[in-house]
């Protein structure tokens, strides 16, 4: 189910799902775009197939960029360009082996993700998803002076495992919100930066038994792997909550089920998770769980402006210019 267009001439451009108009328009100028048209996620057979002979591949985050594709794709390719700015889905270093270049779209989706961040602390204090479900279930109800009672964000902290641009993006809304900000990373952001979040930076450890709220904003590599297990979550406030909108393999889904149905953490707020679709189904069970189907950089905005940025990606490469946003190759 692809649909080849344009005008037949140029570099072969194979596009492994739908993407916005916006960015098929501009690759369409570009040369022979043979793109994946169903909504359905493609097989890897599919995607091989679609691959096969292309110079340039536009690929989704649910497309594995591995050896297998690369030999399915063959010699001529010169670029992988991602269309999320999460690059997990591609082995970087089997690219940068055959001289594939490999880009993802940072940037333009910083903001939407971190308002989702955002809506998921808010979701989870304050209980929404549980009273969404009683006034849809129906269930009988009446106001009451302790009824659904949440917890507050003011004063409380936010703690950021990992502070790049989103979790930047996250500190300045919930600052906004009377949050302290606390923050773990591989280096200390700039002193300036530092100095307008009011964040402080901690260990992961501190971070995680001190804060009130914990996002993680990470990106998920083998060394962050079920970095939020039992014992992580063992050392977190029993009133603290927990929020991913990074990648579901940094939190592992059955440990933190466990937290959250003994009452050792409060709750938790998910838009991502370990084997997407599917969900663990002990979080299904969780009342003081709010899961939400990876929406982080669903808008239409923003979807356009990733297809237009995978697009220039993949454009500049194949006139042999330099990409604007390159993924970095892992030394070694
Ligand atoms: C979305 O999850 C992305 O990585 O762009």
């Amino acid at each position: 189910m692809t649909a080849a267009a344009s005008n037949g001439a140029g570099p072969r451009i194979a596009v492994t799902g739908r993407i916005p108009q916006e960015g098929l328009d501009m690759l369409n100028e570009a040369g022979l775009v043979d793109a994946w048209v169903s909504l359905e996620v493609p097989t890897v057979q599919q995607v091989h197939d679609i691959v096969h002979g292309a110079h340039a591949a536009v690929t989704l985050l649910t497309t594995k960029v591995d050896d297998a594709f690369l030999d399915a794709a063959g010699p001529q390719l010169k670029v992988v360009a991602n269309v999320a700015v999460g690059y997990n889905n591609i082995d970087v270093a089997a690219c940068a082996a055959r001289g594939v270049i490999a880009t993802n779209t940072p940037g333009v989706l910083t903001e939407a993700t971190a308002d989702i961040a955002m809506s998921l602390i808010l979701m989870t204090t304050r209980r929404l998803g549980e009273g969404e479900r009683v006034i849809r279930s129906q269930t009988p109800w009446q106001w009451g002076m302790f009824y659904m009672l949440g917890s507050g964000i003011q004063g409380r902290q936010l703690g950021i495992v990992g502070m790049g641009d989103i979790g930047c993006a996250l500190a300045r809304r919930a600052k906004a919100f009377g949050m302290k900000i606390a923050y773990s990373n591989r280096r200390p952001v700039a002193p300036a930066l530092e100095a307008e979040l009011g964040a402080t930076v901690m260990s992961l450890d501190e971070l995680l038994s001190t804060s009130d709220v914990v996002s993680i904003n990470c990106p998920y590599n083998p060394t962050t792997h079920h970095l939020i297990g039992a014992a992580e979550l063992a050392t977190m406030k029993p009133t603290a909550f927990l929020i991913n909108t990074a990648r579901g393999p940094i939190v592992d889904e059955a440990a933190l089920a466990a937290a959250l149905n003994s009452g050792e953490i409060a709750g938790a707020g998910l838009d991502v998770f370990e084997e997407e679709p599917k969900v663990h189904p002990q979080l299904l069970q969780c009342e003081n769980a709010v899961l939400i189907p990876h929406l982080g950089s669903a808008t239409l905005e923003t979807r356009a402006a990733m297809a237009r940025l995978a697009a220039h990606n993949a454009i500049n490469v194949l006139s042999g210019g330099i990409p604007p946003t390159p993924i970095p190759v892992p030394a070694g």
